[in-house]
């Protein structure tokens, strides 16, 4: 792999990003790992990250020196990029020029390197920066230099190194994919084999070797992680995989049916579906607290699940059971160090220790654009790989107050309703996702028809995001939020007020409760 080496900034994730998107496998490790484990793995390179301190504050993020002499390709960014001078006999200072956000890069003409080559002068990048390398290394050359910075780039080919002190991966960034594509393909001179066909013929083997001739059980809960996760397994392993559609009462409009009719058209895989609304509704009634929605939903999805596993194994027990996690969720876990827990994000099919099965998790290494690359690639319908994600408490979470079925009854109409004309507007795939929030508890006055009406609001809450860690509020066209007002307050007689909700995240979260 691509070591991604974090230092502590929100850019390490990113950079994997960037550098599965140039078809090279690549993980993140902290920067406490010793140099020694990450030889051990054996990368085809070593990126350093940005990261939030200063080279000289005490307790600044070492990089050990060994790093450098090991023969690996390094590339360094920002943070990086200084640390790397700086441990290779370079300068690094703090001149007092800062820069923040998008600043123009003079590439040297005669000499751009390689990462610069044919690049335009006046480049936009998108820099961060207090201090600033003042001298390149040894054997570096300079390529590049901005106001700030008279040092912004610098390589080694021979050496197989190089560094930068913007962010490629940014998208403010011009042509920052092309740099950081160079580095891996010309620098360090990796070839493009990440691939959708190549994850597939990995895990499938992967999969084959770890559950053998056991039975498997799958929670599907409509969305692309488990509905792709499932298809892999079942590519594996055939009929030994049975899917658990848990109806908790609290799905959006022909959801179920969409999952049996669309999903199982397409693979073949064997499914049972619970109805246990009446279950959920009875142990949600007259809760109000978000945490405590959440926390009996997740007992109860349990419990339903426990004993459709039982139903389903034929001979002895079921040992495994598949689990949609992706990447980020991996990383944030595992790099948690101090991160407030915020909601408790209950995974569908999710986190029963005391279950006894042994996990299948295909997707574990895998960010969210490349699982549904590996949806197409596996024939699941295009409705299916490119489904807006929607939380695993379902509706509970978009009533704000106590659940009951009249109040999932009215959002579900102007959910739907909301999703409809969405789709007709064609603006499906530029939105992550699409909330409708029915504010339960909350009444106002309108005048319908000749009379007085005393309804309830319903918030939109289209989002636009590349992961859901951070989102910004979605500027759909008026257009649009008029038909969905005009139509929900028609049709939907106990909602007499649409409201827009433009909030980012930070400070907002996504869903409401
Ligand atoms: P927030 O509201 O935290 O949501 O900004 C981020 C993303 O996570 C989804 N979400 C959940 N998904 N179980 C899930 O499976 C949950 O409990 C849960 N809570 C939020 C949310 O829809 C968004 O995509």
């Amino acid at each position: 792999p691509v070591l991604v080496v974090d230092f502590g900034a929100q850019y390490a994730q990113l950079i994997a990003r960037r550098v599965r998107e140039a078809k090279v496998y690549s993980e993140i490790v902290p920067h406490t790992m010793p140099v020694a484990e990450m030889l051990a793995r054996d990368p085809a390179a070593i990126i350093l990250s940005g990261g939030p301190a200063s080279v000289y504050e005490p307790g600044a993020p070492q990089v050990d020196d060994g790093l450098f002499t090991a023969g690996v390709p390094v590339f360094g960014i920002c943070y990086g990029f200084q640390a790397m001078a700086r441990s290779l006999g370079g300068t690094v200072a703090r001149t007092g020029s800062r820069e923040y956000g998008g600043t123009p890069l003079r590439p040297r003409l005669l000499d751009p390197g390689v990462l610069l080559r044919d690049l335009p002068a006046d480049l936009p990048v998108w820099m961060s920066h207090g201090d600033c390398v003042t001298e390149a290394p040894a054997g570096f050359t300079v390529t590049a230099e901005s106001a700030g910075a008279p040092v912004a780039a610098f390589e080694d080919v021979a050496g197989r190194r190089a560094g930068v002190q913007f962010h490629p991966e940014v998208g403010h960034t011009a042509h920052g994919q092309e740099m950081l594509t160079r580095f891996l393909y010309e620098i360090a001179g990796i070839e493009p084999t990440w691939t959708a066909e190549n994850i597939i013929d990995e895990q499938v083997a992967r999969i084959r070797e770890q559950v053998g001739e056991k039975e498997v059980i799958c929670g599907l809960s409509g969305g692309v992680d488990s509905a792709v996760a499932a298809a892999l397994v079942h590519k594996a392993v055939g009929d030994q995989l049975t899917c658990v559609f848990v109806d908790h009462g609290l799905l959006r409009a022909g959801e179920a049916e969409q999952v049996e009719k669309d999903y199982v058209a397409a693979t073949g895989i064997k499914l049972k579906v619970v109805d246990a609304a009446d279950r959920f509704l009875g142990a949600l009634a007259g809760v109000t607290d978000p945490e405590q929605k959440r926390k009996i939903i997740g007992r109860e999805f349990i419990r339903v699940f426990e004993s459709a596993a039982r139903e389903i194994a034929s001979h002895g027990d079921v040992e495994f059971l598949v689990q949609g996690t992706l990447y980020p969720d991996v990383v944030e876990s595992g790099g948690g160090t101090g991160t407030a827990n915020i909601k408790s994000h209950h995974n569908v099919g999710g986190l029963p220790e005391d279950l006894k099965f042994a996990l299948v998790e295909p997707l574990r290494t895998l960010f969210k654009d490349e699982v549904r690359a590996l949806g197409l690639q596996l024939g699941l319908p295009e409705a299916m790989v490119w489904r807006h994600p929607f939380p695993g408490p379902g509706l509970a979470i978009r009533i704000i107050g106590a659940v009951d079925r009249e109040r999932l009854d009215v959002l579900r109409r102007a959910d739907f309703i909301a999703r409809q004309e969405l789709s007709a507007a064609g603006l499906d795939r530029g939105v992550w996702q699409f909330p409708v929030v029915l504010l339960a508890d909350v009444r106002s006055v309108g005048v319908q028809g000749d009379g007085r009406s005393y309804g309830h609001p319903v918030v939109l809450r289209p989002v636009s995001s590349e992961d859901a860690m951070t989102a910004d509020w979605s500027r759909l066209p008026y257009d649009v939020i008029a038909r969905i007002s005009t139509r929900i307050t028609n049709e939907v007689a106990e909602v007499n007020r649409v409201v827009l909700d433009v909030t980012s995240k930070p400070p907002g979260t996504i869903e409401w409760e």
